[in-house]
């Protein structure tokens, strides 16, 4: 598998973005923009914070379960923990919901603006073990630009 250029899709994304403020235009083109540049993925989408709840955003992939309370599974922990979760082993990660049932790993990242959780960003492949260091690093970085974009943007999605 080819390594990951992140620098490049972070020019590529800001581009992309060029002045345009909203919010779903935003994060639709990157989810977009990363689902066909990631090798070995099967799902990468936003779960939106909603109250206390992540609802689904954008995404690319098959459908998937649409509410998701704070503290469960990989993406309500990422949100509470305010952490990336890089679970190398989907069926080893205690309370994981199935979306779909061809995963193995998975890599979530909280996403913060101006401070303030909005949502997480959600990335599934069907291989295990496949988010590296190196890749959490990249997506880190690739959501900070996400995010400040969605910062300029007048109420997220
Ligand atoms: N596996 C996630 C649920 C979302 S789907 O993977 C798209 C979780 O445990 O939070």
């Amino acid at each position: 598998m080819s390594e990951t250029d992140y620098p490049l899709l972070e020019s590529q994304y800001r581009a992309i973005v060029g002045g345009e403020q909203d919010a779903l235009a935003n994060s639709s083109n990157f989810v977009g923009l990363l689902f066909n540049a990631l090798d070995d993925i099967n799902w990468l989408g936003i779960y939106v914070l909603r109250g206390d709840e992540l609802v689904l955003g954008p995404f690319q992939g098959k459908p998937a379960c649409v509410r998701i309370a704070l503290g469960k599974g990989v993406c309500g922990t990422a949100a509470a923990s305010l952490e990336t979760q890089r679970v190398a082993d989907v069926h080893a990660f205690p309370g994981h919901i199935v979306c779909d049932a061809d995963s193995r790993s998975e890599i979530v990242l909280p996403l913060v603006v101006d401070g303030k959780l909005i949502g997480v960003l959600d990335i599934d492949s069907p291989s295990p073990d496949r988010f590296s260091a190196a890749d959490q690093a990249g997506i880190e970085s690739l959501c900070r630009a996400l995010c400040e974009t969605l910062s300029q943007a007048p109420g997220f999605i």
